[in-house]
């Protein structure tokens, strides 16, 4: 028994070496240009060399942030389960990290298993870590300060997630016996074809919808070349479609994943406002614009926007104004009620330097626009870095305010003369005679 206690201890001692080791270097980001200038020339070989030290970097940068986190939330039973499976993941490709003239084609294959294991373990990862949060949720009361801390690292946490799974995916499609989709390299397409994808996530969407409240609203979908400055529906009720691809180098199931997650909020946005019993819904309209730098997406519904007092809580992990659906037993999953579809897209969105936002008039309805770099070679992985900056960042607390809005009950509000209202601070004066 004692000597597993030692060994186990040796080989945390090790891990921890090692992690520090990593955490020293930044991740470098590749540009969706690179990624695929890297899957049409790069061999396994290659592929293999730069990821042995990239996937532990990015690893390692991502678990030394675990440390800053709120102690009582490191104790969750939930999120124990997650950090064990990024030490393990760690630990796996730390066998590979060593040696150039001995790596033999079973090498490179043993690696490529090593990152479909990995990419398996890693699946419920999001879902495991939001359980953690609830626990802790449930278990604490949590102040301004832990929310900020959480809510900070997220972001970074999945962010780091979708570009960890991005790079082994490219890998294992390339050189694994993946499918490979044809004309795409690894997973993107480099001629993404933008209005199918939008159609795919609408139907999917609309699909739940239907189950849901038996009904959905149509779509209108617009688009508008910015160069030529030409404008086409491409499809409206009754009219007939003009289907011409518009196409941007991107990951198809990225764009998707941000697509249907705004569609289910539309959808379910102007059939809650209007009455799922109405006879007829206002369409979700999309505009599809082109641009010379930036592809927008913009989704416009009429279902009854936002109150601006909730503005800044929707891109907050589990704000949700859906009841909250049951984790198991659904045959299909919920259209809502988890809170993770805004802040997730926007990640997506954010990976490779875009963005999703979301403006509305109350009382109407919303526009959600997502933004794609139009150019492959400005599209950007945008990577957390483990550093003083990020460290500051969990220390810091949150802002209180500068600024006064609060009324006061009349009972305690004196009028004063302007003549004798001081024009700069001075110290308070409490007078007694009054
Ligand atoms: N288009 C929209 N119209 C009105 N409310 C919206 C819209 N999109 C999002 N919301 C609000 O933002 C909340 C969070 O959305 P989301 O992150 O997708 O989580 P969920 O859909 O699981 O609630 C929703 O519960 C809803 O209250
Ligand atoms: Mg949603």
């Amino acid at each position: 028994m004692r000597i597993y206690r030692i060994l186990y201890r040796q080989a945390r001692t090790l891990l921890e070496e090692r992690l520090d080791y990593y955490s020293q270097f930044n991740p470098s980001p590749l540009s969706m240009q690179q990624f695929t200038d890297f899957g049409e020339n790069a061999t396994n070989m290659d592929s293999f060399m730069f990821l042995r030290k990239e996937l532990p970097v990015r690893l390692a940068n991502i678990m030394k942030e675990f440390n800053l986190l709120p102690g009582k939330l490191l104790h969750m039973p939930s999120v124990g389960i997650v950090r064990d499976l990024y030490r393990q993941s760690f630990t796996d490709l730390l066998q590979f990290e060593n040696g150039t003239s001995n790596i033999t084609t079973t090498t490179l294959d043993k690696f490529t298993d090593a990152l479909v294991k990995i990419r398996n373990r890693h699946v419920d990862v999001v879902m495991t870590m939001a359980q953690g949060v609830m626990e802790l949720k449930d278990a604490h009361a949590i102040n301004a300060n832990t929310e900020s801390n959480i809510q900070y690292f997220l972001d970074r946490f999945y962010m780091n997630r979708i570009s960890i799974r991005m790079l082994i995916n490219q890998h294992t499609i390339l050189f694994g016996d993946g499918v490979n989709h044809q004309n795409h390299i690894g997973c993107i397409d480099p001629h993404c074809d933008v209005v199918r994808v939008i159609e795919d996530a609408y139907s999917n969407a609309r699909f739940l919808c239907d189950q849901y409240y038996l009904a959905s609203p149509e779509l209108i979908l617009r688009y508008h070349n910015g160069m030529d400055k030409s404008s086409r529906t491409i499809m409206a009720a009754g009219s007939p479609a003009d289907k011409t691809p518009v196409s941007v180098v991107y990951v198809p199931s990225h764009l998707y994943h941000m697509l249907f997650e705004l569609f289910k909020n539309a959808m379910r946005a102007v059939v809650e406002h209007h009455g799922p019993g109405s006879d007829i819904f206002p369409p979700v309209e999309v505009l599809l614009v082109m641009g010379q730098e930036d592809l927008t997406i913009k989704l416009s519904d009429q279902g009854g926007g936002i109150p601006r007092s909730v503005m800044d809580l929707l891109f907050n992990y589990m704000y949700s104004t859906a009841p909250q659906p049951a984790v198991s037993g659904l045959d299909t999953p919920p259209l809502a009620g988890y809170g993770y579809g805004l802040p997730l897209s926007r990640l997506y969105a954010r990976y490779f330097h875009g963005d999703l936002q979301l403006t509305s008039c109350e009382g109407y309805g919303s526009d959600a626009v997502i933004y794609l770099k139009a150019l492959s070679s400005e599209a950007n992985e945008l990577l957390p870095v483990y550093n003083k900056t990020c460290q500051r960042q969990y220390s810091t607390p949150v802002q209180t305010h500068d600024w006064s809005s609060q009324v006061h009950s009349a009972q305690f509000v004196r009028p004063f003369s302007t003549s004798s209202r001081p024009k700069t601070p001075t110290p308070p004066v409490i007078t007694t005679t009054q």
